[in-house]
């Protein structure tokens, strides 16, 4: 199927490692241009280099820290004036584990700063070009979490709550424009940020990461993790031309984890 995004310019968040990187890759052999965001700059520019010489797109780096308001605030009027882009992954690093109670005031401040606020600030300045131009494609990353809350993981589970909200209501605003906005909701796809959680719990459970992994794996109803590049094929079909009719839409690529309809 031809995604009919070849020469549109893609905005990628958290493009240095992880789902991000993996999109943008999906994305540069289907021909897009990249502009990529994260902190590390160095690992944007070697990414945006392998995949310029290797799909003959255009590709940059940017290096953004997307929980610094005043950094989002310059990115924002830099999207407007110079990146105007054609779609954009919203999409960022998420917060430390932990139960509900007892997070810092600091703890909710950052992440909500970094998930939602910059988000918003983000797209908001996106969508702007995007409806002058009469076409465009937003798709924030959030997490099974939206909808069967993750035990221990309390602040990711409240905002991306929100962003789920924004999103829903932005799209019916945009709509008539050819401006499309959903979310995408990973499940277990093995990720450093999954690394990271799963050490985390084999710490507090006293068990290996192995004996964790194996466990999750087998709770799944598809017996494994998912691969970064089969989310990422999702992630670019909602990017893409042919996927203009859908949209408000929170789709699943967890592997059937989400046991509710
Ligand atoms: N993988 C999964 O199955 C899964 C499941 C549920 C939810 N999620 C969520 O989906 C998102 C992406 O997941 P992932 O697995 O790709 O995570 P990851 O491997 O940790 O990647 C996160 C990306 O965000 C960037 N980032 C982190 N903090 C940032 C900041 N302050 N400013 C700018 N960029 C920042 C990181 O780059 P730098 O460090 O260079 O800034 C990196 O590129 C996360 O929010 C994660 O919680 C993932």
């Amino acid at each position: 199927m031809d995604l009919g995004i070849k020469g549109k310019t893609a905005l990628i968040l958290g493009a240095s490692q992880g789902l991000g990187a993996a999109i943008a890759a999906k994305l540069a052999e289907e021909g897009a241009n990249l502009v990529l965001v994260a902190r590390n700059g160095e690992a944007l520019e070697r990414s945006a280099k392998e995949l310029s010489a290797a799909h003959g797109i255009t590709a940059t780096g940017i290096s953004v820290d997307l929980s610094d308001a005043e950094a989002v605030a310059a990115f924002a009027a830099q999207i407007r004036s110079e990146i105007k882009p054609d779609m954009l992954v919203a999409n960022a690093g998420g917060p430390p584990p932990s139960p509900a109670i007892g997070v810092e005031q600091e703890v909710w401040q950052r992440s909500a700063q970094l998930l939602l606020f910059s988000i918003i600030q983000v797209t908001e300045a996106a969508v702007e070009g995007m409806r002058e131009k009469g076409w465009g494609r937003v798709l924030a990353i959030g997490s099974s979490g939206v909808i069967q809350p993750i035990p221990n993981l309390a602040v990711s589970n409240t905002i991306r709550g929100a962003v789920a909200g924004f999103c829903k209501t932005l799209a019916a605003e945009v709509a008539g424009d050819g401006v499309t906005v959903n979310m995408i909701l990973p499940g277990k796809i093995d990720t450093a940020r999954v690394g990271q959680l799963d050490t985390a719990r084999a710490g507090r459970e006293g068990k290996t990461v192995e004996q964790v992994r194996t466990e999750i794996a087998a709770s799944l109803p598809i017996k494994r993790y998912g691969a970064p590049s089969e989310f990422a094929s999702v992630a670019a079909f909602l990017l893409s031309q042919p996927a203009g009719y859908v949209t408000g839409q929170m789709t699943r690529v967890d592997g059937g984890m989400i046991r509710s309809i």
